[in-house]
């Protein structure tokens, strides 16, 4: 894992954005892989800027969700397909029939919508990059403590925590979803690269336990330590339960020089 220590949100916004243009740049055509959730409203708004001064252009990417609420159709605000819309898609030339989320219509039946997300996916090739969120809870997507390692996109029932820790966006008496359909824990770790998002002291522990923990379907994000290519961006807050912390400095340090000689091809 890479890890890469920054001043604030605002710096892993900044660096996550240029890493995902920078891919763009080099291979239009790239099937990202995309998350939900406040963190990564920061890195789309850079994203979006981006587009507007023509430093990024989407026109030849496709796009797959981690994941989509079940019983909140499309046109509703709640709905990740609404958020997508909302901060990115809306915003940028992206062919709205290359968006996709796992999203179960009404009256489908949502056992089959996993495998139906996971053949669109193989058929687009595969995703090349993957941002990711974290859980408090150490999740990524929806996939909760305990889900199978090996797990492929399905309907999940979430954590009463990750209902709760939701609840913020949710007005009083507005029904809140307790199910989704997201990619599993093996679909993720297909991606060739993925981009890893945390920001804030409330992140810090499911941080430490992703990067220095066992790796455990008690905390799904620690798979990440299994996969060869992973970015890590944190803020100050997000690393500091981090007890390795000099060394992933050291690391940055040693990676940038390198990168200022030999360019940062080898990086996309
Ligand atoms: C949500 C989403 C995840 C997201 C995570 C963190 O529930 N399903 O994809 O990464 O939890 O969200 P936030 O960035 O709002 O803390």
């Amino acid at each position: 894992m890479e890890i890469i220590i920054l001043k604030d949100a605002e710096c892993v916004a900044d660096m996550g954005g240029e890493l995902v243009a920078e891919l763009l740049r080099v291979s239009p055509a790239s099937v990202l892989g995309l998350a939900t959730g406040g963190t990564q409203l920061a890195l789309y708004r850079k994203l979006v800027d981006k587009h507007r001064s023509g430093g990024v252009s989407f026109r030849q990417a496709t796009t797959f969700n981690l994941d989509e609420y079940l019983g909140v159709t499309t046109d509703n605000p709640q709905s990740y397909r609404a958020y997508m819309q909302r901060e990115l898609f809306d915003h940028v030339d992206i062919d709205p029939d290359r968006t996709f989320l796992p999203t179960c219509a009404a009256g489908q039946n949502p056992v089959l919508v996993g495998p139906d997300y996971e053949k669109k996916i193989t058929a687009a090739g595969g995703i090349d990059l993957q941002v990711l969120g974290i859980g408090v809870n150490g999740h990524i997507g929806f996939n909760e403590p305990s889900s199978s390692l090996n797990s492929r996109t399905r309907v999940k029932t979430l954590t009463r925590q990750t209902v709760e820790d939701n609840s913020r966006l949710f007005d009083t008496g507005e029904f809140q979803p307790r199910l989704a359909v997201t990619m599993g824990i093996a679909t993720i770790m297909d991606a060739r690269r993925i981009l890893m998002l945390a920001t804030g002291a409330n992140k810090a522990a499911a941080v430490a336990r992703m990067v220095e923990g066992p790796v455990t379907s008690m905390c799904p994000a620690s798979i990440l330590q299994m996969h060869e290519r992973v970015t890590v961006l944190l803020d100050e807050a997000a690393a500091e339960s981090l007890q390795n912390r000099d060394y992933y400095d050291w690391t940055h340090q040693q990676n940038e020089s390198l990168k200022a000689r030999f360019g940062r091809s080898h990086d996309v």
